[in-house]
């Protein structure tokens, strides 16, 4: 039996804001019989797609699953032997996958140069650029170029590999720039203080805040981002994956993922709204959105986290003059 569709946006709504019931695998449980369909098998034949982060946990699994339909899929992440490991699992479990590992580190602005200038030799056209890469560190730690890790993983990093290689996200037909963020972005509104200290040099450092922040800045980056593409026919957008069990959690997070590991979604499940939005049509016809669980969802829930449109232009400028891009608007 089929919900009518006012049902089901209901009930969708109420599992987001039961954020324990939403997050967990019990929301994509319950939301794929609602859901949107699933891409067509070789949705993405003859397509490039690069996937950051993808030597392990979601980058890993979308990339299996983003190769299952059929994309030219490259890997990225800090280590070639771990990348080479990966693409052989890859290989594995979907024969006859186009799997192409090359180690960069995208906190290291020098690397993303390189690397994309390479990219741009080898693939001319690139369907999808997918920012998943992601760090919680203990400490706080400096880039190559002297900037906080999380800020540089997330946001500066990513901001420059999208501007050197929006030529060749330009030259495919429906290309979109995905920006795995997190639900964790919801605790750092972008307001108070920490906005104007962008590098965490003040208070004492705590990585999961400095996660939850630069997980904010993401969402900003993709609406950014959404307007100053759109004269080349780019989509952008950030996502949230839900909670899922991944090495990154075990390690960063180990009582959470104690405490929560059976409710947990497997990788496969937190990859699946990002695999989709790669290959589903629907994803082209809107940007600049915050998706979960193949649905667009509200960046803020109070009416006090509304953003001062002054602050987000100051932080665009300030992440952009980083990256060392023109910050001019679109
Ligand atoms: N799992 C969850 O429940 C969850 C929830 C919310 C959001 N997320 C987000 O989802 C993304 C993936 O999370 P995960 O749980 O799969 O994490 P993970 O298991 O720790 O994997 C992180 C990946 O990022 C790569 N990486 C880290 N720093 C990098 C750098 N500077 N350059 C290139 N690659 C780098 C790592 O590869 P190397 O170490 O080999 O470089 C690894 O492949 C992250 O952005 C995370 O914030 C996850």
């Amino acid at each position: 039996m089929s919900l009518p569709r006012p049902v089901t946006d209901a009930l969708d709504t109420a599992l987001d804001k039961v954020v324990i019931a939403g997050y967990s695998s019990i929301g994509p449980a319950l939301r794929r019989r609602w859901w949107p369909a699933d891409p067509q098998a070789g949705a993405l034949e003859g397509r490039h797609v690069l996937v950051t982060g993808a030597s392990r946990g979601l980058g890993l699994a979308a990339a299996t699953d983003l190769a299952r339909l059929g994309a030219s899929v490259h890997l990225l992440g800090r280590d070639q032997a771990r990348l080479d490991e990966a693409a052989a699992g890859i290989r594995i479990s979907v024969p006859n996958a186009q799997v192409l590992p090359e180690a960069c580190d995208v906190s290291d602005l020098d690397d993303v140069r390189a690397y994309a200038a390479r990219t741009l030799e080898a693939v001319p056209r690139l369907h999808a650029l997918i920012h998943n890469a992601g760090v919680m560190p203990e400490t706080r730690t400096e880039s190559a170029q002297g900037i906080e890790l999380t800020l540089a993983t997330h946001v500066v990093g990513p901001l420059l590999l999208t501007e050197l290689l929006r030529p060749a996200l330009a030259a495919a037909e429906g290309s979109r720039v995905l920006i795995m963020s997190s639900g964790g972005m919801y605790s750092a509104p972008l307001g108070g203080a920490w906005p104007r200290d962008l590098q965490y040099r003040e208070g004492t450092y705590r990585g999961i805040r400095a996660y939850a922040r630069t997980k904010r800045l993401q969402v900003l980056l993709a609406e950014q981002l959404a307007t100053r593409l759109d004269d080349d026919g780019i989509v952008v957008h950030s996502l949230h994956p839900g909670w899922a069990a991944t090495e990154g959690v075990v390690e960063s997070m180990p009582a959470f993922n104690r405490a929560l590991r059976p409710i947990l979604r497997d990788a496969q499940s937190g990859a699946d709204t990002l695999v989709w939005l790669t290959a589903a049509p629907e994803a082209a016809s809107s940007t600049g959105l915050f998706w979960s669980d193949r649905k667009p969802r509200p960046t803020t829930y109070l009416p006090w986290t509304t953003e001062d449109p002054r602050l987000r232009r100051q932080v665009w400028d300030a992440v952009a003059a980083l990256a060392g891009i023109d910050h001019a608007p679109a």
